[in-house]
């Protein structure tokens, strides 16, 4: 009899194309997926009954800031625990790599953790310590355009110079040719804000050539949002770089209802480049606290303040109204601090969510003392609150959203489909009982529903928690090609 490593048997196969499920055996050797069939006669050393449950590829989590996480916390649990067997780290203008600073990170560097954290001035170091740490979970890395400039320039509220460009430029070849997926950029944070078009597009050069992507947290997800997004599809068009949109979301009370012109903005742009979207499945986003966004309309709950830590979990009304002055000022006295604003349309949200351009992606804060719950439950809350419960989508076309599109998208070869011969990424789930459980009050806390993680090859997660056995590398940019 032919022998494996691990056979899954009496699974309902979701193989990440968006096709409809199949009961099938699935078995694995080496890490890679070696058989697919109805009832396979194999000699396992690990063997299960799914019972008929939910077999797909390991979700891919495209927008994560785990990038110091994947090194000093390697269980990563928050991500394990939802089915995630790869994170993309990098998005939104920062990354650990490559780094050397000179003091503290600025806004919102910090929020990968203090300065003792970016220990890696070039982009082989960092993957050199994610083969050392092994993490649980795969690691995808882009690019951070603001940590390019905080490289190689004197401060941040100016544009570039031909020079700083061109170092800034060389420090992303040696990244691109160390396997990074591309570049991220931040341009809405004050950080970035002053970076021209032409300094993003002279960078964006190189990942043409090596085949690599462009995603931004847009200069504006609020009223200009549209001149945004005509910016990051020029940027792509001109240099031949597909553009993905980060957590697309239309932000700010005055801009509720405006998600079918954003959406319709995108879908023109999809008829003459490559260009696509992730997206969080909450009303609320997250991230260190901006002026800009105050809003005495908005309920802001701010979760970190260094010089008030004390206050971490009070809303922005609650401290301002405690220290009796107005909620600009008491959010000018918490600096530097993090947030989570509820100043998204819960419809906008789900318009974005179901469009068929639309990956997930978490933009989960790991290093928050109070998270936005969408570190722990984004993946099961689309599975089972947005697909199965609402009815947004079906679920293989759910699945595909984590799965095999980021991998086409990312070029994360052989993975996000369940295909003999590709790596053995995969996730067990129960479509009946899935669901998140983290809340905003109690956000540390894993989903219900997900019986088995496995990672190139390797059991790490069952119903009972992590095996303690981690199975995840680093992950170079392959040859995948973007289907639209
Ligand atoms: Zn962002
Ligand atoms: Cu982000």
């Amino acid at each position: 009899m032919l022998s494996c490593d691990t056979l899954i048997r009496n699974a309902t196969v979701l193989d990440g194309s968006g096709a409809d499920g199949q009961r099938m055996d699935v078995a694995l050797r080496g890490g890679r997926i070696c058989e697919i069939g109805p009832h396979l006669a194999y000699d396992a050393s690990e063997s299960m009954d799914a019972d008929g449950l939910i077999l797909a590829p390991g979700f891919v989590d495209v927008h994560t800031h785990d990038d110091t996480s994947v090194i000093r916390t390697p269980a990563m649990l928050p991500k394990l625990s939802q089915g995630v067997t790869t994170v993309i780290v990098g998005n939104c203008g920062i990354s650990a790599a490559p780094v050397q600073l000179r003091g503290e990170p600025p806004d919102p560097m910090n929020l990968l953790g203090n300065a003792d954290v970016f220990c890696y001035p070039t982009f082989a170091a960092y993957v050199a310590a994610i083969q050392a740490a092994s993490p649980a979970v795969n690691v995808g890395a882009l690019v951070g355009h603001t940590a390019l400039r905080n490289n190689h320039m004197d401060r941040l509220d100016r544009f570039a110079t031909e020079v700083e460009i061109d170092a800034m430029r060389e420090q992303l070849k040696e990244a691109l040719d160390n396997g990074a997926l591309g570049l991220s950029s931040g341009l809405a944070y004050l950080s970035a804000y002053s970076a021209s078009t032409e300094e993003v597009l002279s960078l964006a050069t190189p990942l043409a050539a090596a085949g690599a992507v462009y995603t931004t947290h847009m200069r504006s997800e609020t009223e200009t949002i549209l001149d945004a997004m005509q910016e990051a599809f020029e940027i792509g068009r001109l240099s031949h770089v597909p553009v993905i949109i980060s957590h697309l979301k239309c932000a700010g009370i005055n801009n509720w209802g405006r998600s079918e012109e954003v959406l319709r903005t995108l879908e023109t742009a999809r008829t003459e480049q490559y260009a696509g979207c992730d997206c969080y499945p909450y009303a609320a986003g997250s991230s260190t606290l901006d002026l800009r966004q105050v809003d005495e309309r908005v309920k802001i709950t701010i979760t970190w303040s260094m010089p008030h830590p004390e206050i971490a979990g009070h809303t922005l009304a609650q401290i301002a109204a405690l220290w009796g002055v107005k909620q600009l000022e008491a959010a000018r006295q918490l600096q530097p601090a993090g947030a989570i604003y509820h100043s998204i349309s819960e419809e906008d949200m789900r318009r974005i969510l179901r469009h068929p351009a639309t990956m997930i992606g978490s933009d989960g804060l790991p290093n928050d003392p109070l998270p936005h719950p969408r570190l722990w439950g984004t993946f099961p809350r689309v599975l089972g609150r947005y697909s199965r419960d609402e009815k947004l989508f079906s679920l293989p076309e759910a699945v595909h959203k984590m799965t095999g599109m980021p991998a086409q998208r990312f070029g994360l070869a052989e993975r996000g489909m369940i295909r003999k011969g590709y790596f053995a990424d995969l996730a067990l789930f129960d479509a009946e009982r899935i669901i998140d459980t983290a809340t905003f009050s109690d956000p540390m806390q894993p989903a219900e529903g997900i019986a088995g993680v496995w990672v190139n090859g390797i059991l790490s997660y069952t119903a009972h928690g992590a095996t303690e056995k981690r199975g995840g590398r680093f992950l170079s940019r392959g040859k995948t090609k973007w289907i639209q």
